[in-house]
């Protein structure tokens, strides 16, 4: 971990050589949220591969950057192109972006992601307002010695996803007449579906959406003090009893479709901010 504090110092200094931008806001662009990069009016865009120490994509095929610029009156960092612990990185490698941002400035992390839906009310398309989070990924990005500048030894989670933003959320999107639920979002490592069985335990535990990302991202945010928000897109639903295939096609499809919808919300949540 120390070593990585010279690594984010070596990253935020070239960053820094390269964009006047100083973000208050953090955007991980997930599925559904790429559409937000075309709204941001960028003044930089920082491939990750000039980037020291950044972990570069070997497996994805877009790109990766990162997105330095205005929207919704605020200034933004937004990351382009995520890493996934299935794709064979370590919690501290998909989480070093968060190190950065923090170093940058962010306090608010607006935090993306595709997911199945566990909770029977939920259909596909629908938005949910991530209230908690289940860790069942077996990783901790924190592990190793802690970084005492950048947060303490074992952050507090009693409030992993701000009460403040969900409420902010939750009127933004009445306001413009968009559905949104709250649920638990559970993590786990995939990149194997999950089976009916496992489907039955989860919603047994208390989730009411289950994906691949996100969990690492927040504990290192929440790590930084940041406060983070947290949406999912339900790409489809999982019912034990009449369990189907969740295709990718069918998952990314519905991700898009459910696109701008999400794009309208966040871009208003920042105007709101
Ligand atoms: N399970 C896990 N991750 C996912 C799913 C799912 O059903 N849908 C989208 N991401």
């Amino acid at each position: 971990m120390r070593r990585q504090l010279g690594q984010v110092s070596e990253s935020v200094a070239y960053l820094k050589k390269k964009t006047e931008i100083q973000p208050q806001i953090g955007i991980v662009l997930g599925t559904g949220l790429g559409g937000l990069a075309d709204r941001i009016q960028a003044a930089s865009i920082v491939p990750y591969e000039e980037i020291p120490h950044f972990p570069i994509s070997t497996v994805t095929s877009h790109a990766g950057r990162l997105i330095f610029g205005s929207l919704g009156g605020k200034n933004v960092m937004a990351k382009q192109g995520r890493f996934h612990y299935y794709e064979g990185y370590e919690a501290k490698e998909i989480t070093f972006s968060i190190r950065i941002m923090a170093a940058m400035g962010v306090q608010t992390l607006i935090i993306s992601n595709a997911a199945g839906g566990l909770n029977p009310e939920f259909e596909a398309g629908d938005l949910v307002l991530i209230r908690d989070h289940i860790n069942l990924t077996g990783q901790n990005p924190l592990r190793g010695d802690n970084v005492d500048e950048w947060g303490p030894r074992f952050p507090d989670m009693t409030e992993p996803y701000s009460h403040a933003l969900i409420g902010l959320a939750e009127k933004t999107a009445r306001a413009l007449d968009i559905k949104v639920h709250q649920g638990v979002y559970v993590g786990v490592t995939g990149p194997s579906m999950e089976t009916a069985a496992e489907t039955r335990f989860l919603r047994f535990i208390g989730a009411d959406i289950v994906g691949m990302s996100t969990i690492s991202e927040v504990i290192v945010a929440l790590h930084s003090g940041m406060s983070v928000l947290g949406i999912s897109v339900v790409t489809n639903v999982n019912d034990p009893d009449d369990y189907q295939p969740a295709p990718i096609e069918q998952v990314i499809a519905t991700a898009e479709r459910a696109g701008p919808k999400l794009v309208s919300l966040v871009e208003e949540i920042l105007k709101r901010m």
